[in-house]
């Protein structure tokens, strides 16, 4: 005969309380046997099965246990046990030699007993429910953070889908997870491509052979196909969710394989079946890794024309002077590794740097015979010269995204004295960044070759700057720029020193990477 197991599991209960053994009866069964052959069980414990049918249908109606005396001395006992399905059933049993008041009371304590176990346990169950709610909750939550994260951390590089893919299916407990778009598809366009993350016995191929043999799911649909009847479509899998990707048309589909069997749950929880919670899920993320990749489109396109203009603006200053060729990028540089001295966070950094490298956009106003002389200016040339950082502000004002890098642009030829231009400011009403910036463009100039003079040695070029402290240039700009030189000075094997490169690796010194931190 078949025992559910929690019937059973209530029967062992009682035995072990009794102290004496007991056994799970169903009443229907009991009632079919009753009209037919005599149950094996109810010979085995000597009972008689119309005396139990009767004891259990008073227990029915009571819902309390029953007792009815049997020949030499043996009472019987019936208990009512709890299960959720339709049938009742009941433990019965026997015990001899003991007064009917003693059986009462052991079973009376049994029976209140095996209740209150019973209590505690669906309260277990309850608490595991709400704990399990809970943690996927928190889990849908951290996921959605992660993914903010990974958002805000994509334009820093990294590639979103993947992890998101991972953390996904970790919270939805999966084998495998997968997007899979239509072969003809210009990912590009979509900013999402095919990929699958999750166990290695399964593949993109798998999930492609899984969407050609089922009936797929409409755009705003969920399918979650559990194999309770073999009706999968391949051999391994037992349980997937399928959802479309795509607006208006689909583009492709967002699949979970093989939900995993969750170790440390309580028995009902331990199942391999998706539910409707983690389709739901499932649903949200298609939406969102659609956004996501149509964000990041846009995100890479916005990249590319800033990007752009900035080179273009960089390489027209460039293109006017040939013999000061690199000096904006140097600038810009050198101004980004004092800015890091002075503690400044990194954006404040990118944003020196990429001021640094347009501080001169301005000289693109400046006529040849002024801009390429190579003698000494006169003064309406000096004039005119002049003029560069408020033309420089002028052109860069009409573009929104560069608008952190005007003070830099406007006041790099200011001088802490008040005797800069082009408007005299004084010590700290100059912003910071010009302060570095101007110290950062002394010192590239002093330390490249000009086609009137060659450059100049290190050495003298601190010294000229820290003659110029509290006069040309700001205090704290320039020990962070000597600092720097100090830091750049490699010696030699035969004792002399030479500059090593301002920055090896090179990454955060590229145009690209400062956008990015910008976010521009
Ligand atoms: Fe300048």
């Amino acid at each position: 005969m078949y025992f559910p197991e929690s019937i059973q599991q209530q029967c062992d209960d009682l035995t072990h309380l009794l102290g004496t053994e007991c056994f799970p009866f169903s009443y229907s069964e009991s009632r079919k046997n009753l009209s037919g052959s005599s149950d094996c069980q109810f010979v085995s414990l000597n009972v008689d099965p119309a005396q139990a049918l009767a004891a259990m249908e008073r227990c029915k109606k009571q819902n309390k246990f029953q007792l009815w005396d049997v020949l030499d001395g043996t009472v019987s006992y019936v208990i009512p046990l709890v299960h959720r399905e339709e049938e009742d059933w009941f433990a019965i049993g026997t015990m001899r030699d003991l007064p009917r008041s003693v059986v009462q009371k052991l079973v009376s304590t049994s029976f209140a007993a095996s209740r209150r176990q019973i209590l505690i346990e669906s309260q277990d169950q309850i608490l595991l429910d709400a704990e399990l709610e809970l943690s996927q909750s928190n889990s849908e939550r951290q996921w959605l953070r992660q993914l903010n994260l990974q958002r805000i951390d994509r334009k820093r590089g990294a590639h979103l889908p993947k992890q998101a893919l991972e953390t996904l299916r970790n919270i939805i407990d999966a084998e495998a997870i997968a997007i899979s778009l239509y072969q003809d598809i210009d990912v590009g366009r979509h900013g999402l491509e095919s990929m699958i993350s999750g166990k290695a016995t399964w593949s993109l191929d798998d999930v492609r052979l899984l969407l050609q043999r089922i009936s797929k799911p409409g755009l705003g649909d969920t399918a979650i196909l559990n194999n309770r009847d073999n009706s999968l479509p391949l051999a391994q899998l037992k349980s997937c969710i399928v959802v479309p990707l795509g607006v208006p048309e689909p583009i492709g589909y967002i699949v979970a394989l093989n939900r995993r069997r969750q170790a440390g749950m309580s028995k009902p929880m331990n199942f391999t079946e998706f539910n409707h919670r983690d389709g739901q899920l499932m649903h949200d993320a298609a939406g969102y890794l659609l956004v996501d990749g149509h964000s990041n489109v846009l995100f890479q396109e916005s990249e590319k024309l800033v990007l752009g203009m900035l080179r273009t603006m960089s390489n027209a200053i460039e293109a006017r002077d040939p013999y000061t060729f690199g000096h904006s990028e140097r600038v810009g540089r050198v101004a980004y590794e004092i800015a890091a001295r002075l503690a400044l966070s990194e954006v404040a950094c990118q944003e020196i740097y990429v001021s640094g490298v347009l501080h001169d956009i301005g000289k693109i106003g400046i006529p040849d015979h002024v801009l390429l002389k190579a003698g000494k200016l006169d003064a309406d040339e000096l004039r005119i010269i002049q003029q560069h950082p408020e033309i420089g502000h002028k052109i860069l004002e009409e573009f929104d995204k560069l608008k952190f890098a005007l003070p830099g642009v406007l006041y790099h030829h200011e001088r802490v004295d008040g005797t800069g231009y082009p408007h005299r400011l004084k010590g700290d009403s100059i912003p910071l960044m010009a302060r570095i910036l101007a110290v950062s463009d002394a010192y590239d100039a002093m330390t490249s070759s000009r086609v009137y003079r060659n450059a100049m040695g290190q050495e003298r070029a601190i010294e000229i700057l820290q003659n110029g402290l509290g006069t040309q240039w700001d205090e704290g700009a320039v020990m962070a720029c000597i600092n720097f030189i100090g830091d750049t000075q490699l010696v030699t094997a035969n004792g002399t020193t030479e500059s090593s490169p301002p920055d090896a690796n090179g990454e955060r010194w590229q145009l690209s990477h400062a956008l990015r931190v910008l976010q521009l």
